[in-house]
């Protein structure tokens, strides 16, 4: 990665109380050697786990743990005009950490509670706010956690998500703090975010398309939504009106993204067709099914007998957005399983041609770590003049940022 986006740039990182605050050492130090300025608050509770002076040794900065200073008379230092530590550190962030959040600090954000010079300094900034919650899995999994993590979404707060795993407690499930190369990634997205996509109206496709057989029974597809989810969240933060329509996903799009949810091809290709007309641009990735059932039935279907279906080729939603308006910039999405580089292109090219697309990207969900139902993804993009840009193995929101600055770059 193009790491001179950290050079210079002051990070304020706020550590809490929550075991895994020694891990955030390395990260200050690796933030330190490519050139950031880093200035750590930690919390009362998080100076119990780790010695201020390591987290000093590690930024080359004073940590700064508590609001008011024991020796300071607060009326003269006022009427001198003297910077008062908390805005102080709000107004330098270029970009503020809290790593690892407590289920604690969590909520106090949330709530707007202020009460300790990390939660006054984050309602004083303007900066982006990267919150990385680390916590027992109970704890991760309560509703109140949920809840507050869910309206800081709304809220626009950043996010990387906690990951499976042992936890210092015993347990194992959802609550270890996330990988920090992922941490870094994020910081760096953040860090460059451009504005390049402001006053444009971008609809996005995502997930998997459900046909019935009976009211209860289902074809659908192993896709997850979060190559959609994250495109539509990077546009989102580079400034785009967003329309998401999102079907069956194992994901829910972070911020406050308009959306609705699709169910069948049919569905699909309605609710695509009666908000077309407001889009310029359509990232079409929902993972459509190609069948539907023809004997559907209206009630359950007894189990214990032989069932055939007849299925029927759905209608190629892909190829009908330029008929339904012409001048919408439209990329597609074209997955293969386990074929050679050469074919996959091949085949993405054959597609972008058939439904007059923009873009069509393509990948081969038969490797590793590609695909469905992963956090990361390699992608080719291929253009109208069959020439393929490659995006090579990141994580599903860095291909997305990618993908979108070949899109920024082609609707200039
Ligand atoms: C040894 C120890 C480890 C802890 N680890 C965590 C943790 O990983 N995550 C968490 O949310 N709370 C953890 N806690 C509880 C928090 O320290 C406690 O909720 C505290 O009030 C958090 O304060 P703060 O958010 O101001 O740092 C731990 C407590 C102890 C004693």
């Amino acid at each position: 990665m193009g790491n001179l986006v950290f050079k210079k740039k002051n990070i304020v990182i706020g550590v809490t109380g929550g075991i895994a605050c020694y891990k955030v050492l390395d990260l200050i130090k690796g933030l330190g050697n490519l050139g950031a300025n880093v200035h750590v608050i930690m919390t009362e509770a998080a100076t119990h786990l780790v010695d201020a002076k390591d987290f000093e040794k590690a930024s080359g900065n004073e940590v700064q743990v508590n609001l008011f200073h024991p020796k300071v008379n607060y009326v003269e230092y006022i009427k001198k005009n003297k910077p008062i530590r908390h805005i102080s550190l709000a107004d330098v962030a270029d970009l503020f950490l809290v790593c690892p959040a407590t289920a604690n600090v969590i909520g106090k954000i949330a709530n707007g509670i202020a009460d300790d010079l990390l939660t006054t300094s984050i309602t004083a900034t303007i900066a982006p706010v990267l919150i990385c919650p680390a916590m027992n899995v109970k704890m991760w999994k309560n509703p109140i956690v949920q809840e507050n993590v869910k309206k800081l979404k709304k809220l626009n707060y950043h996010f990387v998500e906690p990951e499976y795993g042992e936890l210092a407690c015993g347990y194992r499930g959802f609550g270890r703090l996330a990988n920090l190369k992922k941490i870094l990634e994020r910081m760096e997205l953040l860090l460059k975010q451009r504005s390049d996509f402001k006053g444009k109206k971008v609809l996005v496709t995502a997930g998997a398309t459900i046909e019935e057989i009976d009211p209860v029974r289902v074809i659908t597809n192993k896709s997850s939504g979060k190559m959609g989810v994250n495109i539509a969240e990077q546009a989102f933060l580079r400034g785009a009106d967003v329309f998401l329509l999102r079907g069956h996903s194992s994901v829910e799009p972070n911020y406050n993204i308009e959306e609705e949810k699709f169910s069948s091809v049919a569905d699909l290709q309605d609710k695509i067709k009666r908000n077309l007309k407001n889009f310029e641009i359509v990232v079409h990735s929902a993972a459509v099914s190609d069948f539907e059932v023809n004997n559907k039935k209206n009630r359950k279907i007894k189990s214990g007998q032989e069932l055939h279906l007849e299925l029927a080729p759905t209608t190629k939603i892909f190829e009908n957005i330029k008929k339904i308006k012409k001048d919408v910039f439209l990329v597609g999405f074209k997955a293969e399983h386990n074929i050679p580089e050469k074919n996959l292109i091949d085949s993405a090219y054959y597609i972008l041609k058939k439904a007059n697309a923009d873009l069509v990207v393509a990948n081969d969900v038969g490797k590793r770590q590609r695909g469905f139902d992963v956090d990361t993804n390699e992608v080719f993009v291929v253009d109208k003049n069959k020439e393929v840009q490659h995006i090579g193995l990141a994580d599903k929101r860095v291909v997305a940022d990618r993908i979108l600055d070949i899109v920024a770059r082609k609707t200039k």
